[in-house]
């Protein structure tokens, strides 16, 4: 059985067969008898994404699905994020798939639970499949990862989204810059202007400010920050001909990105939802493979 906790874990040559895998489910080519598989997924913060694109490719593999509700759960008797993953495991699951607030939450689970473990998201720290998706998208759209430019563009501090993106594109030969608001930035990125990014980038990433993870309310109004650094037609028209926009989503329409630009020529958004699918399918086949 094979975890997936944080891509910073896998070499390249792992990585590369992942998207092969995800590829070629995405060409039709899958195996959809794991029927005998239960799946459950886990999540203990809010996903609309993560949470339901595993659920679709659990279905599409084959495999039975329980989808785990927090709100009407035993943690609301006190019961702790151990316990119930062991609940889970004892009830003779195959997978599970766990998003939680906590930074490296696993850590408090893999002695302990003898399931494969997939990360839909810890904290501030890791999101592996959605760092796939994303590469997904851009090996599909360039054919490969070296020397390519992309700027993430919003509140790096708190994203998971942009850690483990920046990770593992810089292992795969990609100049990351970040930009964005001074006070969602991160000293140990190289950033850059925002329009500059614009200019000279093969892909701008799009962040969505994550108010549930601050201390203290945004500095600066909306207004501002789309003026700055939201992400407009007038802006989209001044970037590279074949550059491309991507965003993890949820997206905050009028805030980093403009309504108009969410399906442009130019925006892979649902691309990227699109072939998250495919990349939780490979990483569900691999989850069961032996080590
Ligand atoms: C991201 C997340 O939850 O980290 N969303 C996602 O999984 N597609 C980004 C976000 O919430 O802004």
């Amino acid at each position: 059985m094979k975890h997936l906790l944080r891509l910073a874990d896998l070499p390249i040559t792992e990585i590369n067969r992942i998207l092969d895998c995800a590829q070629a489910a995405k060409t039709g080519i899958y195996d959809d008898s794991e029927t005998k598989r239960i799946v459950a997924n886990l999540f203990f913060e809010p996903s609309t994404r993560t949470q339901y694109s595993f659920n679709t490719a659990e279905l599409k593999l084959g495999c039975k699905v329980i989808n785990f509700n927090a709100a009407s759960s035993s943690l609301q008797k006190g019961e702790t994020f151990y316990d119930t993953v062991k609940t889970f495991e004892s009830f003779g699951i195959d997978a599970v798939v766990i998003r939680d607030r906590k930074d490296r939450y696993y850590l408090d689970l893999i002695d302990r639970i003898h399931i494969p473990i997939l990360n839909g998201g810890d904290g501030k720290m890791d999101h592996p499949t959605q760092s796939l998706l994303d590469l997904l998208t851009i090996r599909e759209e360039f054919n490969h990862f070296d020397g390519l430019k992309i700027a993430i563009v919003g509140d790096i501090a708190h994203s998971r989204v942009a850690h483990t993106n920046i990770e593992v594109m810089q292992r795969l030969g990609m100049q990351c810059y970040i930009s964005g608001p001074e006070e969602y930035q991160d000293a140990q990125y190289d950033s850059i202007d925002f329009d500059q990014a614009v200019e000279t980038m093969d892909v701008i990433m799009l962040l969505r400010v994550q108010h549930e993870r601050h201390d203290q309310a945004m500095s600066i109004s909306v207004e501002h920050y789309h003026q700055q650094y939201g992400l407009t037609m007038e802006r989209v028209a001044k970037m590279k001909p074949h550059a491309i926009i991507l965003h993890p989503a949820p997206f905050n329409r009028g805030v980093e990105i403009a309504d108009d630009v969410v399906e442009c020529e130019k925006s892979r958004i649902f691309k990227q939802i699109n072939n998250g699918v495919y990349v939780r399918m490979a990483v569900l086949k691999r989850a069961w493979e032996s080590d």
